[in-house]
């Protein structure tokens, strides 16, 4: 019997998750169907729970849901634990397995698809939300020179460097703080854009020569931070499509027990 999957969101119409499991499982022939699930607000747990009790195997969790994914898991990875939200529910009978794959899946873009030495780098992530929590341990892995986290509301940038002080030392900052430093990374981790809103005011020249602008989101036409990293002369810039597809070929492995090739499945994606 097949196997049934699902990205679960709100909205969720726009997913690309569906076209890129299709293709893993075409490569590695796996026999499962994976659709989109649009679940209302308030009605997220209700929707995985019909879904598992239909004999679902898996979930991938997007907007706005990964908070109460997390919640919602009887067990949870160290990376999941670590990030405080869960993009990938596996239902093995018995209670639900929540997993995090986003963090790994943006290193790999960086280091594997996009050949970014992450070791001796200085890192800038703008935003201190969800997002930027998912990805600070993974990145710490790759031992950088500096990791800073900037914020709008700088507090949440102190709370969240202080909660990894223990595995490394996590700058914060203003954006007025960062007058006049220069990062080889700058990574765009706020929600500002995908809800259509201006751009915010970070400072310019914060690119150091050759550095790479990397959006979490990812669209068909540059994103806001994107086309503003261009003015701002970024060398390199990428949008977040090749993470979604590396934490989707995370979450393929989970589930299936296989690693698909990625570098195919980006090339259709993005010829
Ligand atoms: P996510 O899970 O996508 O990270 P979140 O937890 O709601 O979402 O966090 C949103 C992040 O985007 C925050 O860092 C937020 O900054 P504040 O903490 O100051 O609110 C940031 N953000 C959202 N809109 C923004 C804007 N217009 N300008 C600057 N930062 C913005």
């Amino acid at each position: 019997m097949t196997d049934r999957y699902a990205v679960i969101g709100n909205p969720v119409a726009h997913s690309k998750s569906p076209q890129i499991h299709a293709a893993f499982a075409r490569a590695t022939g796996q026999d499962i169907a994976y659709e989109r699930l649009l679940a209302p607000p308030g009605g997220f747990a209700a929707a995985v729970r019909a879904f598992a009790a239909a004999g679902g195997r898996g979930l991938n969790v997007t907007l706005p849901f990964k908070q109460e994914a997390f919640a919602l898991a009887a067990t949870l990875t160290e990376r999941a634990r670590i990030a405080g939200a869960v993009n990938t529910l596996r239902f093995d009978g018995g209670g639900a397995l929540g997993d995090n794959t986003d963090g790994v899946g943006v290193t790999r873009d960086l280091v594997q698809n996009l050949g970014v030495t992450l070791r001796g780098a200085d890192v800038l992530i703008l935003g201190a939300g969800g997002a930027t929590r998912g990805i600070v341990a993974p990145l710490l892995a790759e031992a950088p020179r500096t990791l800073t986290i900037a914020n709008r509301t700088v507090d949440k940038a102190y709370a969240l460097a202080a909660d990894f002080a223990a595995l490394a030392d996590v700058r914060a900052a203003s954006a007025a703080a960062l007058e006049g430093r220069r990062f080889d990374v700058v990574i765009h981790a706020t929600s500002a854009g995908v809800r259509g809103d201006d751009t915010p005011a970070w400072p310019a020249g914060l690119f150091a020569p050759g550095a790479l602008a990397y959006d979490l989101a990812y669209a068909d036409d540059p994103t806001p931070f994107l086309l503003w990293a261009a003015a701002q002369g970024a060398a390199r810039r990428a949008d977040g499509l090749g993470m979604l597809v590396e934490q989707a070929a995370e979450s393929f492995l989970l589930w299936r027990g296989v690693r698909p090739d990625t570098r195919a499945v980006l090339a259709l994606l993005r010829p």
